[in-house]
């Protein structure tokens, strides 16, 4: 019997050198996959089916690259040649030329399938391989829309691109190991770093992020201190940012999304639960930075200011107030669990978890590192009291975090 090529796998199945990169979808992350590939050196082939969509990215891809040859980071002809590195592509089909399609299109799984399905289609044998920047969806479910599971990846890009150094490469479990390889090599190619990661909710940084936003609303929703309090004791800690300021940042609807996605995909468990106040943020149309006002109002320029006058809490019993040291132990003791959690159910290493929070959400430490600094033993008994006085919360200790505190041993240790 003769091996079908595409589902082969191992030493010649793999196009070992990636010259040619298509990018579907020239958006916000698109845009920016395209520039950077570009700037490695790879011929980059861009397609959007929106009318100047292609040519709005060209556009600020030049201005981005102009400006980085101003500051001298490009040289005038690297800048020239990076930007004659860029084509663009009138049909999705003409993207199977290239030896990795990287998809950037709009977060909807019926419409990543049916992009997948004309790839696959079009590609025929060409041993290309298929990646998908989605931060939500399960690549095994877009790969199954192809004749080429095996060559289906995740490529997960941080926004904005050019700046941010991770990549989450997701392989499914019907990803050859050689397709992973690769594009974890790519990745590297263009000046990132890759972690790898397996197909679950949230793959590593989205999940493991959840409880830093989730845990400081909920302090603030029980009225247990301010949301410039939060902030500011996340930021006493170390963390560049507050867990308020960066749903500002981000948009209080792409925060509210992704939480909901994680959740709908752990079927409800009440650590995902999305709080009300994101929902009411939402409602409000106080999506943040971009909207002028978020959990903060910000002045013309851009500056913040007061908190949200408007944001309904509950009003704590006198002394229930919590200080910055308790806001810091509860929220880094939960990002501690659910990084644990990560580990015990195989999303990925310990250390490929710290690097992926460190460099995909700029934490000053990787949270495991973190547990391990503040002492596990501590960290369990800060989850042990939450649960007890709110057992439907969701801060169970994982059995993982529970064992090596009690054994004093370390995740970076191999386990017996
Ligand atoms: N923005 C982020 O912070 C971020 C970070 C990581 C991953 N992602 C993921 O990257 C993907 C793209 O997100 P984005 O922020 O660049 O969105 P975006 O809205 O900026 O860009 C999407 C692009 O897709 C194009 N498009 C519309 N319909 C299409 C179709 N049928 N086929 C192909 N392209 C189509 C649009 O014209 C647009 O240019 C999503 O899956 C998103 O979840 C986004």
């Amino acid at each position: 019997m003769v091996a079908d090529p595409l589902l082969s796998s191992g030493e010649g199945a793999t196009p070992l050198t990636i010259a040619r990169v298509g990018v579907l979808g020239a958006g916000t992350m698109g845009a920016g996959i395209a520039q950077v590939a570009a700037e490695a050196g790879l011929a980059v082939l861009i397609h959007d089916p929106v009318v100047g969509a292609v040519e709005r990215a060209q556009e600020r891809i030049a201005g981005f690259i102009g400006r980085r040859v101003e500051k001298g980071q490009l040289t005038p002809a690297e800048g020239v040649a990076a930007l004659g590195r860029l084509a663009t592509a009138t049909e999705l089909e003409n993207l199977a030329s290239a030896d990795l399609v990287i998809e950037a299109a709009p977060e909807d799984l019926e419409l990543k399938r049916g992009a997948f399905r004309r790839l696959d289609a079009a590609a025929a044998d060409r041993l290309v391989i298929l990646a998908s920047n989605t931060s939500s969806l399960s690549i095994t479910r877009i790969a199954e829309a192809t004749r080429r599971p095996q060559r289906v990846v995740g490529m997960h890009f941080f926004n904005p691109v050019p700046v941010m150094a991770l990549v989450e490469v997701i392989a499914g479990p019907l990803t050859d190991p050689a397709v992973s390889s690769a594009t974890a090599d790519l990745a590297r190619r263009m000046g990132k770093t890759p972690v790898m990661a397996a197909d679950t909710p949230g793959f590593i940084v989205n999940r493991v992020a959840r409880p830093f936003y989730l845990e400081a609303l909920r302090i603030v929703g029980e009225g247990l201190a301010g949301v410039d309090e939060v902030d500011a004791a996340m930021r006493g800690v170390g963390f560049r940012v507050g867990p308020f300021e960066l749903i500002d940042a981000i948009g209080a609807d792409v925060n509210l999304a992704v939480t909901e996605s994680v959740a709908a995909a752990f079927a409800g468990e009440a650590r995902y639960r999305p709080h009300p106040l994101q929902r009411a943020l939402v409602e409000a149309g106080r999506l943040g930075r971009k909207t002028g006002a978020g959990f903060y109002d910000y002045a013309a320029d851009g500056s913040p200011g007061a908190p949200w006058a408007g944001l309904r809490t509950r009003r704590a019993v006198p002394g229930a107030r919590v200080t910055a040291d308790q806001i810091a132990t509860q929220i880094v003791a939960t990002v501690v669990n659910e990084a644990a959690s990560a580990v015990e159910a195989g999303v990925a290493t310990p250390d490929a978890i710290d690097t992926a929070m460190r460099l995909g959400t700029n934490y000053p430490l990787g949270p495991l590192a973190w547990g391990e600094r503040v002492g596990l033993g501590a960290v369990v008994g800060t989850l042990d009291a939450l649960h007890a006085a709110a057992p439907d919360s969701g801060y169970r200790v994982v059995p993982l975090l529970r064992r090596l505190a009690e054994r004093g041993g370390s995740f970076f240790e191999p386990r017996p």
